[in-house]
């Protein structure tokens, strides 16, 4: 199906033709490995971009469903304006992220570079995110057992230490989260969107004062500090696997008031020892008491304050497969970027029903201009904070 009518199509046909300059440029840049597609095949693969096609917007911008020459299915991220990086920054990290193969990373298949636009060309997966399926309003008819929570956490972990202890440089991923897990047909889980935090140019006006990342996941001394280290990846992942056991998100301003937290209430229960009380009501109490609650503990683990005690994704990868001990020496009350902030969470309307949707946050303790962050489903928040790599952790 086409979704306009053809004397628009020829317009933006001969605008999306690249310009000799940029073919020159591409050309000139050696060992492009990553495959270029042309605005017009993704352009026909999609139905012109059609709604119909469209799977979901984020961040970046809008995601696209088709099936490319071959027959392979596809998912097209067309970048949104602010993200129109030069063409040498732009594939030079292209070509690191197309290069990076792991069973729980999504796949880059290549990209599109034609005038402006600038569009990600993705393994599609069948199961979609793990915030739709697991953690959304309209949770999907898939079971989550508790083998296959299980298999998800590992899977996930394996993914990020992989990016943070075996690609070369690391990377940083700067935004896991439950809509960055995506889940194939076997609902192995695929981390999505590494390296593209830092396709985002830094002089784009509004970006600049974007730190990458969703509060609920976002490490404090990142989300107020813009200190960047894999730590603050491990904090996200600890927020992951508790939102995982215990099926819920990370923040609900429907809850009452002692359990709104995720974190928090995690800390509770452990300091009554009765962490067995958060996990997931839906499991109908078929699940390993002994593994659910470790799983927990790993979660205060990587959430500590402190990003020293939080341990490296391969360590943290051998405590939830029970290869190592889980040192709950190490464990104290999270870190939480409220404690820090003096935050005021507004939530959604009631009537909205999906505990997804942005909340708006703002900072009484901040005297920055732009102090307004989201939680959850809208990506990035607009506190005035430039990531500081510290290559020290
Ligand atoms: N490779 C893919 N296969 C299937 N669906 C995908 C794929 N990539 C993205 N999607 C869908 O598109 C939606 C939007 O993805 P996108 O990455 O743009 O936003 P997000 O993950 O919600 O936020 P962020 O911009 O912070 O990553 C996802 O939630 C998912 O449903
Ligand atoms: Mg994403």
């Amino acid at each position: 199906m086409n979704c306009f009518p053809s004397f628009f199509r020829k317009k933006e046909d001969s605008h999306t033709r690249n310009t000799p300059e940029i073919d020159e440029e591409i050309s000139n840049i050696q060992n492009v490995k990553v495959k270029l597609f042309t605005y017009k095949e993704l352009k026909a693969v999609t139905d012109d971009f059609c709604e119909s096609n469209k799977i979901g917007e984020g961040g970046f911008g809008s995601v696209y469903k088709g099936r490319l020459k071959g027959g392979k299915i596809a998912a097209i991220k067309v970048l949104s304006a602010e993200s129109r990086q030069g063409v040498r920054e732009f594939l030079t990290e292209i070509n690191v992220i197309s290069e990076i193969e792991h069973e729980n990373l999504v796949k880059l298949y290549g990209c599109c570079l034609q005038n402006s636009q600038r569009i990600l060309v993705y393994n599609y997966l069948e199961n979609n995110s793990l915030a739709q399926t697991l953690l959304g309003a309209n949770r999907s008819n898939i079971q989550f057992n508790w083998q296959t929570r299980y298999r998800i956490c590992i899977g996930v972990g394996k993914g990020l230490a992989f990016l943070h202890e075996e690609v070369r440089p690391y990377i940083v991923h700067r935004d896991i989260k439950a809509s960055n897990i995506l889940l194939d047909r076997d609902l192995t889980p695929k981390i999505s969107d590494f390296g593209l935090a830092k396709l985002i140019p830094d002089n784009a006006t509004h970006v600049s004062t974007r730190v990458a990342g969703t509060l609920g996941y976002l490490a404090p001394e990142y989300a107020i500090g813009g200190r960047l280290t894999r730590k603050a990846d491990i904090y996200s992942f600890g927020v992951l696997v508790v939102e995982i056991v215990s099926g819920r998100c990370n923040t609900n301003t429907r809850l009452p008031p002692e359990e709104q937290y995720l974190l928090e209430r995690t800390w509770e229960l452990y300091e009554r020892k009765e962490l067995v009380g958060l996990v997931d009501t839906s499991l109908n109490g078929d699940f390993d008491a002994e593994e659910a609650c470790r799983f927990l503990k790993i979660g205060l683990l990587c959430t500590q304050d402190n990003p020293k005690r939080r341990p490296s994704m391969s360590t943290i990868v051998k405590m939830l497969t029970g290869e190592m001990g889980v040192d709950e020496k190490n464990i104290a009350k999270p870190a939480l970027i409220s404690d820090f902030m003096d935050l005021k969470v507004r939530g959604p309307p009631r009537s909205s029903g999906t505990e997804n949707t942005s909340y708006n946050v703002t900072s009484s303790s901040d005297t920055r201009e732009n102090s307004t962050l989201s939680l959850g489903a809208s990506t990035f928040g607009t506190l005035t904070v430039s990531p500081v790599y510290d290559q020290s952790l």
